[in-house]
């Protein structure tokens, strides 16, 4: 018979579990007895060599990743292969850094990661999603699960195991050039899809499922935030703010297990985030009990100061695990340079030893949790399912259920399919580049037939259109002429992260002027709008009987003319409000949440 006071320590003890949140499987790792036998038998070199992510532009020489022990590589957004970008080119680029890796007297292997942000997006014949700003339109969980799920195969299929996804900024000013990357303004929106991003890529908990990934919540901490949309700008803010806002998307990403978390080049209230050592050691893995481990962004601790072996320790000592090493300008293999002011620092006494081996114990426990050490193998019906149609079945519902009517009078959509001719106009209509945005194949995406597979919504209307329909195309609208409808397909030029950040936010001249041609020609205009943001639309809304908010698609085109021609509702909600104009005080012209509803024909 247990005595009272046994049992009650007991159901104390068994409450106590019950109520005690799991930060994830990341928390309770059935490996930290082999993490902590590996770290006992490493020197200083293999350790400190385990903390660094070296760019694969600069590793010149491949064999430097056994040299120096490195942890990781990554293919930054220019770095493709150098021996070209098919599927099977990365697969055997990533696999030349894995072979050194095993080569090792340990044999840790690396983990190498991409930016697998809307898909694949660097390879050719991968299938590209919508990007964030999309996926956040569609308010469906699941479905950004799924794609995420896609993501996952297509990048392990190329033997990376590592996507710097998802963003869970929030991106509170549109004028940022990385809007886009955001879900949205909403942080419970963000922390949602967030989760589920996390989720589709790493699965329930990290694993050795080859079809699976490590995810990374990114950009740590109020990326969104900073004043005026300046991108790697300050946030001004108070902590209450701070965490009421931008906080709740990584509590709930490391509830869901993510393994790894990306710093923001951005400050807070003038100190950069790269050296907050309260907000990473302190909040981040203290407060909220991250056990995976953090890395750096691209070169960004050379920004602390213009003395690189101070910003070593001051990065390292505010809780940095991993750090991201690309060359700089007049930095070859910039990576030595770190190891070697690691050592020192050490030595000094001024990084201690416990914090070397708290940064690799993380690192190393997630390489366990993700079964690298019993198997680096890649399933080669992975690589032979990238770009698959299974896959981009996926992508084109996600393109259809992000597309957001704001406006369709006159009965304008859905288009008949018996209309007898139909004019697109716009350079964007037959622009696979202006359809899919930054990060895709490279970093700043180009303008053009980006890369093989996919499909133009120019192509998607010609090959859905019923045979007795004439389709027509003018990219400045000169053949309008007897038209009984006109498609004019607008849009921003591709870009990414700082260089996207712009001060006026209305659309370009040239798209409402050829808006408003198609208005002259007399017969019913859709205008669809391909943007990393809203803008300010003014004339191009009056001047439009429909007009569709379809962000940056990706390559599935044919998710567009699914809810143009009927044969699916539009569904899609703004993730965030909608401006009037440049003035930010001013009442958005259409509030979070907003959508038409179009019946579709079925
Ligand atoms: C970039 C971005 C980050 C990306 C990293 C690697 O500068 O800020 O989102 O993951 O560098 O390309």
């Amino acid at each position: 018979m247990i005595k009272p006071k046994l049992a009650l320590c007991g159901t104390i003890l068994l409450l106590t579990l019950a109520t005690t949140p799991l930060h994830g499987a990341i928390h309770f790792s059935r490996h930290e007895k082999a993490v902590d036998a590996l770290l006992a038998r490493m020197t200083l070199d293999e350790k400190i060599g385990q903390m660094v992510q070296a760019d694969c532009a600069a590793l010149k020489d491949k064999s430097h990743v056994a040299k120096y022990f490195l942890g990781s590589v990554l293919s930054g957004g220019d770095s493709d292969p150098d021996s070209g970008n098919t599927a099977q080119d990365w697969l055997n680029w990533i696999s030349g850094f894995q072979d050194q890796a095993l080569q090792t007297r340990l044999k840790i292997p690396i983990l190498y990661g991409v930016d697998a942000v809307h898909g694949h997006n660097n390879v050719d014949g991968a299938v590209v999603f919508p990007h964030n700003i999309g996926l956040g339109a569609t308010h469906d969980r699941k479905l950004v699960k799924r794609a995420a799920e896609v993501t996952a195969r297509e990048v392990a299929g190329t033997g990376s195991r590592w996507a710097f996804a998802p963003c869970v900024a929030v991106p509170q000013d549109d004028r940022w050039g990385r809007t886009y990357e955001g879900f949205g303004d909403n942080t419970d929106l963000v922390s949602e899809l967030g989760v589920e991003a996390t989720i589709g890529l790493q699965g329930r908990k990290l694993s050795s499922k080859p079809a699976t990934v490590l995810a990374s919540a990114k950009h740590y901490v109020g990326d969104g935030g900073t004043t005026n949309g300046i991108d790697q700008g300050d946030m001004i803010c108070d902590e209450a703010t701070l965490r009421k806002i931008h906080l709740p998307p990584y509590r709930a990403a490391i509830e869901a297990g993510v393994g790894s978390i990306m710093v923001s080049y951005s400050s807070w209230n003038g100190k950069k985030l790269h050296g907050h050592k309260y907000l990473i050691t302190d909040v981040l893995k203290g407060e909220l009990g991250f056990r995976g481990f953090v890395v750096s962004d691209w070169a960004a601790i050379d920004q602390l100061s213009s003395n690189y072996k101070d910003n070593v320790e001051r990065s390292i000592n505010a809780g940095l695990d991993m750090v991201m090493i690309p060359n700089g300008p007049g930095k070859a293999n910039h990576y030595v340079e770190f190891i070697e002011d690691l050592k020192a620092l050490v030595a000094e006494g001024k990084v201690s030893q416990s914090r070397i081996d708290d940064a690799v114990r993380r690192i190393l426990r997630v390489k366990f949790q993700m079964g690298l050490f019993e198997s680096t193998a890649v399933d080669p019906k992975l690589t032979a399912a990238i770009g698959s149609p299974k896959h981009r079945a996926v992508a084109r519902e996600c393109v259809r259920k992000s597309l957001v009517l704001l406006k369709n009078e006159n009965r304008a959509l859905p288009l008949s399919k018996n209309i007898r001719h139909l004019a697109v106009v716009g350079a964007a209509a037959d622009d696979l580049g202006m359809q899919c945005g930054g990060w895709t194949v490279k970093w700043q995406g180009e303008r053009g037939n980006v890369m093989t597979g996919g499909t133009t919504l120019l192509a998607a209307i010609r090959e859905s259109a019923l045979p007795k329909t004439t389709v027509t195309y003018s990219a400045d609208g000169s053949d309008l002429k007897n038209a009984d409808a006109i498609i004019v397909v607008v849009g921003e030029a591709p870009y990414a992260e700082g260089k996207g950040d712009i001060t006026d936010l209305n659309l370009a001249s040239a798209d409402r002027e050829l808006i408003a041609k198609a208005r002259a020609a007399g017969a019913p205009v859709v205008t669809i709008l391909y943007s990393g943001r809203p803008l300010v639309l003014g004339s191009a809304l009056t001047d439009s009987d429909a007009f569709i908010a379809a962000w940056l698609p990706g390559t599935e085109g044919a998710g567009i003319t699914d809810v143009l021609f009927g044969d699916h509702p539009f569904t899609g909600k703004l993730p965030r409000a909608w401006p009037a104009s440049n003035d930010r005080a001013e009442e958005p012209l259409l509030p979070f949440g907003y959508g038409l509803k179009a019946r579709s024909r079925r």
